[in-house]
């Protein structure tokens, strides 16, 4: 059977909304269009019964209770939720915020903005496979410390954090932990009563659920974790987060979260069955092909490379048939070189020989076969015209 094309290997950007969570969003844009606040009438209860729903079905896949639930606009919202909401609450006793050289930048960026507040932040180097050192977190957590935010599966380079060992000293220590889960959700286990976060953000566009929709686990119990909020307005979300609710996209992030589960086991599997194909192919055939990350501690659907000797954007150029990309995808406007390739101790020169293959629900034995080829033959015509 021929491959589609072009071909769509970037899910670690995006994902396409699955026709069943479109069917499940259809009904709340036209009958049930009614405003989850509105108290007085009909349309406003079937709203709020469909966001109560959703809350219900996302809380339990996380192992949490619905009251721990906040619906934001993405994973961008929650990470600044989290880490800017918290830090602020407790910052009379404590103002040092643990994070990694690795983190996306809605982790960064906010950090960076404590850090203009006057709080103290510390950035954990990686070893060269993209791992945090767990005795390195211990000995840099002291009395001040108020939160860490690790991420749980890296949206460059695949990489799983040990989040659960991270949780445990986190909690030993008194200390907050977040993590931003935007890539692990709906593709590992993943629940706050076997993994003790205090905080977890979730996006709805990397689950084949809708874009403009995220969630912030807060646990509430065991301890009562306090945020100030970052909108303010008519005090919804229980003053937490204001705004009117999206109700068609939260129904739809529950439907797709709850899909991601149901076929989470046979998926991974897939996935990385058609990950290391792909990974033994270019191996096989091309000289100077290296895996960046680690090997198995990775999201099954991740394939990050370097090519040696070949210009990864130009190469990315030639490939228009393939959509991949070179490094994130949310930074890929700006001509800087990969951050997590450069903690990772890449020169500049090798960050940009690095493509990132994302595998996801649509990508099938026949689309490796063919972007396999097609990049074998594009690195070795760039190769023997002497390129970069
Ligand atoms: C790890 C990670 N965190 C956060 C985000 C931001 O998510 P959203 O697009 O929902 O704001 C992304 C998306 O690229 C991501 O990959």
């Amino acid at each position: 059977m021929a491959a589609r094309r072009p071909i769509y290997l970037d899910h670690h950007s995006t994902t396409p909304v699955a026709p069943e969570v479109l069917d499940a969003m259809l009904p709340y844009f036209r009958e049930d269009f009614g405003n989850a606040a509105s108290e007085s009438h009909s349309f406003g209860w079937r709203a709020a019964a469909a966001v109560d729903a959703a809350r219900e079905r996302l809380a339990a896949a996380l192992g949490a209770r619905p009251d721990e639930i906040f619906f934001t606009s993405g994973a961008t919202e929650s990470n600044n939720l989290a880490i800017l909401g918290a830090a602020r609450a407790g910052r009379r006793r404590r103002d040092h915020v643990v994070t990694v050289a690795t983190e996306h930048p809605s982790v960064l960026d906010p950090c960076s903005q404590l850090e203009r507040e006057g709080f103290s932040v510390t950035l954990l180097p990686v070893d060269d496979q993209g791992l945090i050192d767990l005795s390195e977190l211990a000995d840099i957590l002291g009395e001040r410390s108020a939160l860490v935010s690790v991420m749980a599966a890296n949206n460059e380079i695949g990489v799983l954090q040990p989040i659960e060992e991270i949780a445990d000293l986190c909690r030993e220590r008194g200390v907050l932990f977040h993590s931003d889960a935007a890539q692990a959700a709906g593709k590992l286990p993943l629940r706050v009563d076997r993994v003790e976060a205090d905080l977890l953000s979730l996006s709805g566009h990397k689950i084949y659920g809708p874009k403009g929709v995220g969630a912030l686990y807060v646990r509430r119990r065991r301890p009562r974790i306090r945020l100030e909020p970052l909108l303010f307005g008519g005090g919804h979300e229980g003053g937490l987060r204001s705004g009117t609710l999206p109700v068609p996209l939260i129904v739809g992030m529950a439907a797709a979260l709850d899909l991601c589960l149901a076929e989470l086991e046979g998926e991974a599997k897939r996935l990385r069955g058609l990950a290391e194909g792909l990974l033994a192919r270019l191996q096989g055939e091309l000289s100077g092909v290296k895996l960046n990350g680690h090997p198995d501690l990775r999201l099954p659907g991740n394939v990050n490379l370097t090519f040696e000797g070949v210009d990864g954007d130009r190469l990315l150029l030639s490939l228009a048939d393939i959509a991949i990309s070179s490094g994130s995808a949310c930074s890929s406007a700006s001509p800087k070189p990969s951050h997590v390739l450069a903690a990772l101790g890449h020169s500049e020169a090798l960050s940009r020989a690095s493509l990132r293959f994302g595998l996801g629900r649509g990508t099938s034995a026949e689309d490796i076969e063919w972007a396999a080829r097609r990049v074998i033959d594009e690195v070795r015509a760039q190769r023997s015209a002497g390129s970069p």
